[in-house]
């Protein structure tokens, strides 16, 4: 397996490659979901294909009052994921790698980034639209694979894909769990064992909320159960369009129902299908 710190060295080997070439973009503290991905990856890709995946936690995503520092960068263990999941190649880039000190241009996406978790993490999805629209640049990737975790992150990225003509084709996988239905997410890692034994009850909300038929009865359902979860803070609980990300009135369309709950120092997001029904 290859390790890239500079765009130039990256490029190089990108240039003489002929066949399906994957990217698989992180921030890093690879978990098990990662893995599946880069799995899932190595499946498009065949063996002809190659896998890469980039390691960058980008600073730009991060509000100044967020995580950006204390998040978690296990370099080594995550070297060892991407090996095991099949990746050729991973792209570790500093910050200065990839961003100039005066950089002033950045990719916004406008209509679905106010929505969901951009109502509380402004200039998030920017940040996101910028650094993923850089590696498209740098990588020329024929394929690039995300996880169904970040609902509006896959959507926004879609859109950015489109509205660019990126001649990427975005694949997508859904959200890998814990045995007892907690989503696989980095940010779990900062539960205390006892929120961590209370966590899972936000997918078992959302589950359950989720056989009734009407939005607003999901949601009032979904709600009630949150609250009773102790030391639960809602962000938000949300009933969308899958597509633009628009609040749903009735179920023509699949939806999905997306939240994120404070739990301690935790904000975990999760979302779940709401399919249409005929
Ligand atoms: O989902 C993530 O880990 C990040 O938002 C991404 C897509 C790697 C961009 O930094």
């Amino acid at each position: 397996m290859k390790l890239f710190h500079t765009i130039a060295s990256a490029r190089r080997w990108r240039k003489n490659l002929r066949s399906k070439v994957v990217l698989v973009p992180t921030m890093g503290a690879l978990h098990h979901g990662h893995e599946s991905l880069i799995e899932n990856a190595r499946k498009i890709a065949g063996k002809k294909g190659a896998v890469l995946v980039s390691i960058f936690v980008n600073p730009t995503q991060f509000g100044p009052k967020e995580d950006f520092q204390a998040y978690p960068r296990p370099l080594s263990k995550d070297l060892a994921t991407c090996k095991r999941g099949g990746a050729d190649a991973v792209f570790l880039p500093s910050a200065c790698e990839m961003y100039a000190a005066d950089a002033s241009v950045t990719v916004c996406e406008s209509k679905l980034s106010p929505t969901l978790c951009g109502r509380s993490r402004a200039g998030h999805f920017d940040g996101v639209c910028t650094i993923v629209a850089k590696l498209f640049l740098v990588f020329q990737p024929t394929h690039a694979v995300f996880g169904e975790k970040d609902w509006q992150q896959l959507a926004i990225i879609r859109r950015m894909g489109r509205d660019l003509n990126f001649p990427v084709t975005i694949e997508s996988f859904p959200t890998v769990r814990e045995r007892d239905g907690l989503a696989a997410s980095s940010r779990n890692a900062y539960l205390t064992p006892q929120e961590r034994t209370l966590a899972p009850l936000i997918h078992a909300a959302m589950a359950k909320a989720a056989d009734l038929k009407k939005p607003q009865a999901i949601l009032k359902s979904c709600t009630a159960a949150i609250h009773k979860i102790p030391g639960a803070r809602i962000d938000y609980i949300e009933a969308v369009d899958a597509c633009t990300l628009a609040p749903l009135s009735n179920r023509k369309n699949p939806g999905r129902l997306a939240v994120a709950i404070f739990l301690g120092k935790a904000r975990l997001i999760d979302n779940i299908p709401l399919p249409s029904i005929a």
